[in-house]
């Protein structure tokens, strides 16, 4: 989505002003600009598609001065062209602007009527134009202007304006949508200032960050001492300053070619790091951060998401019913609103499941929870996001910044927080003892080593992935399949590679093939089975025969057993992917802790509902292949494997 940045230095702003608009095209973009004032008079250039058209731009006409703004725009109203590229401005002052300004038809009519001309079909040039009245009617009193323009905009945005003759000063307000306000120290001891939409746009730049709260604005000058912040009732605040965290996207992709591929590749050590941050050594059960409620006062859990989140919610419901008998109601968040959920405070708490915490449509639903007065969990990736600040308790999972839009190691990361959640309401509810929860932890302490396992040939030229991927890679269609705990993770593989290769796909559930689906099946339709060789292999090998006798190009992805049951039941696999066989790892590994009683572990052993730590591990382990075939077919196809078209990472729009 939208990207703002804004800088007062002492110095030109132009280069630093496009090296943060690089930082945030991983928010998903299609078109750029930034303006300067130069001599007190604005200047600005535009241009559609990527940041290196900017550049290309700024070559041929640079931009010189000390404060400016910049912008990467993800077009919401009116096409993603010149004229509607950001900043909007006029002789007065220069707009830019994340969100949508929800009453700006009526808004427009009013100016036009007065006369005021408009540029472009966005809703947001309405802001330059009522700023600038209002500068106008209060003899260029800029606080006050700014002031009286914040209740005319109805909506969730961000914005930031530039003001011609004020060089060293910018506006920025917060009114839903985040916006980060930062300084350092420059080189000969002089300040510098920044907005920024994220604190990831100004790794490299701001030492000390802020984040502004909803309905807050600020005038910002190149020196703390001299910026103002007020709050939603304009009343002035200090600025409490925090060190600007360290941000892996400042050291960049390293050897990899892309984002994503680091991301897939970091997580066997990223799930180390959420297994050490999440595991208490001593009790060798998972640590949680303290809950407003206790789990075995609760009868349902409502979860809600967007995306690949959902998906991670989903899979949750089937651990958390299955092993500590919750009900969970999972609503994708954009239509939870859409019909009327039964919701009561005392035994139902509620969940939002966010990489970016910043997700409007989580966002909104969260909110519904909350008028019902349940307590709410956030499960994030940033923990400063505006999710995390709504909620009761935060639970961060740890992943790290990810930049890919294709979400890769916050799923899997979200997938082990919410494994160590069951765990812990397993327990606590007395559905599994003390011994069963740490061998269950101990189990999925084999996790990161599996992947790695999983990870040894990726993008080698000898990968076993590259004859599924070149199968994918040729069709139009697509059928990913799972059943039980797999069936989240062939959603998952369908929307990945729907995602950054632009083939169609849908997952299915395993069973539901026979009920419509199998209709499309042909042999340019290939079919995936996600099929862990688990207690619901058999039938989903069933389902592969149905499909295979009618022509299907089968593609299992499942551990050499399962492989081999396949082969030996007769289904013609037209290619296939063998992981790590979980069950044998954890048997080996009981076999050597044998001679201590102590360590003896009970892994194999099942719950009351006959469910074992497996149905853990495969949908987290399986969550790897899935990602691979769609970053090998997307390299196949040669398309934008970090920032695929159209998409946006953090969607802050409804
Ligand atoms: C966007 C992204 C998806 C992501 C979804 C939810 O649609 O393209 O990859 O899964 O938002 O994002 P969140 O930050 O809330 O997890």
């Amino acid at each position: 989505m939208c990207g703002i940045i804004g800088m007062i230095d002492a110095k030109p702003v132009a280069l630093p002003l496009l090296a943060a608009l690089r930082r945030l095209e991983y928010r998903g973009y299609d078109s750029a600009g930034m303006a300067t004032l130069n001599e007190g008079r604005i200047e600005r250039r535009r241009s559609e598609g990527k940041i290196v058209r900017l550049e290309k731009v700024l070559q041929k006409e640079p931009l010189f001065g000390t404060t400016g703004i910049g912008h990467t725009r993800w077009a919401t109203h009116g096409a993603p062209v010149e004229k509607n590229a950001h900043p909007h401005a006029n002789g007065t002052l220069a707009v830019v602007h994340n969100g949508i300004i929800e009453n700006f038809a009526s808004l427009r009519k009013e100016l036009e009527e007065e006369g005021r001309r408009f540029e472009s079909e966005t809703d947001s040039e309405v802001i330059v134009h009522l700023l600038t009245r209002e500068v106008e009617r209060n003899d260029g009193d800029l606080a006050l202007a700014c002031r009286e323009v914040l209740p005319r905009l109805k909506g969730m945005f961000a914005l930031v304006a530039m003001f011609a003759g004020k060089e060293g000063l910018l506006f920025g307000a917060r009114c839903g949508s985040p916006l980060v306000l930062g300084f350092s120290d420059g080189d000969k001891g002089e300040s510098v200032g920044y907005f920024g939409s994220d604190a990831l746009s100004l790794s490299g730049l701001a030492e000390r960050i802020v984040y502004l709260h909803d309905g807050e604005w600020a005038l910002l000058r190149a020196r703390e001492e001299d910026s103002q912040l007020f709050d939603a009732n304009n009343a002035p605040r200090g600025l409490s300053l925090q060190p600007m965290p360290v941000m892996a996207v400042a050291l960049g992709k390293g050897n990899h070619r892309h984002f994503m591929e680091k991301e897939i590749v970091e997580q066997p050590s990223v799930w180390s790091d959420v297994l050490s941050a999440r595991l208490d050594p001593a009790t060798r059960r998972p640590r949680l951060p303290a809950l407003p409620f206790l789990f075995r006062d609760i009868s349902t859990l409502h979860m809600t998401a967007c995306g690949t989140a959902y998906y991670a919610a989903l899979v949750a419901k089937y651990w958390l019913e299955a092993f500590a008998g919750i009900a969970v109601e999972v609503d994708v968040a954009s239509e939870l609103r859409y019909r009327a959920p039964v919701l009561r405070s005392g035994d139902q708490v509620a969940m939002c499941v966010s990489q970016s915490g910043e997700t409007m449509d989580s966002l909104e639903a969260l909110r519904l929870y909350r008028k019902a007065g349940l307590k709410t969990i956030a499960l994030v990736n940033v923990e400063q996001s505006s999710i995390a600040r709504l909620c009761d308790v935060v639970l961060p999972t740890h992943a790290g910044p990810e930049i890919g839009v294709a979400s890769t190691k916050a799923f899997t990361t979200q997938l082990l927080t919410l494994a160590c959640f069951t765990l812990t309401a397993a327990n606590e509810r007395g559905w599994l003892s003390n011994e069963q929860t740490s061998s269950f932890v101990e189990a999925l302490t084999c996790l990161p080593g599996l992947a790695a396992r999983c990870l040894e040939k990726f993008g080698a030229s000898e990968s076993q992935f590259a004859e599924a991927a070149q199968l994918l890679a040729r069709a139009h269609d697509v059928l990913y399949l799972g059943r039980g705990v797999s069936y989240p993770i062939a959603l998952e593989g369908a929307l990945k590679i729907k995602e950054i290769s632009y083939i169609h796909a849908e997952g299915y559930a395993a069973g539901e093939m026979k009920h419509g689906p199998i209709a499309l099946v042909d042999d340019s339709v290939p079919i995936l089975a996600v099929a862990p060789y688990d207690r619901w292999f058999a039938k989903t090998l069933s389902n592969l025969h149905e499909v295979a006798s009618r022509g299907a190009k089968v593609i299992l992805v499942s551990s050499a057993r399962g492989v081999a049951a396949a082969d030996e039941g007769g289904v013609a696999l037209a290619a296939r992917v063998v992981l790590p066989d979980c069950e044998e790892v954890l048997a080996k590994r009981t076999d050597a802790d044998k001679s201590s009683e102590e360590n003896k572990t009970k892994e194999g052993e099942e719950n009351a509902r006959g469910w074992s730590v497996l149905e853990m591990m495969h949908p987290i382990l399986y969550s790897l292949p899935v990602q691979i075939l769609a970053h090998d077919v997307a390299l196949l196809k040669g398309t934008d494997v970090d920032q695929p078209r159209n998409l946006a990472k953090s969607v802050t729009v409804e």
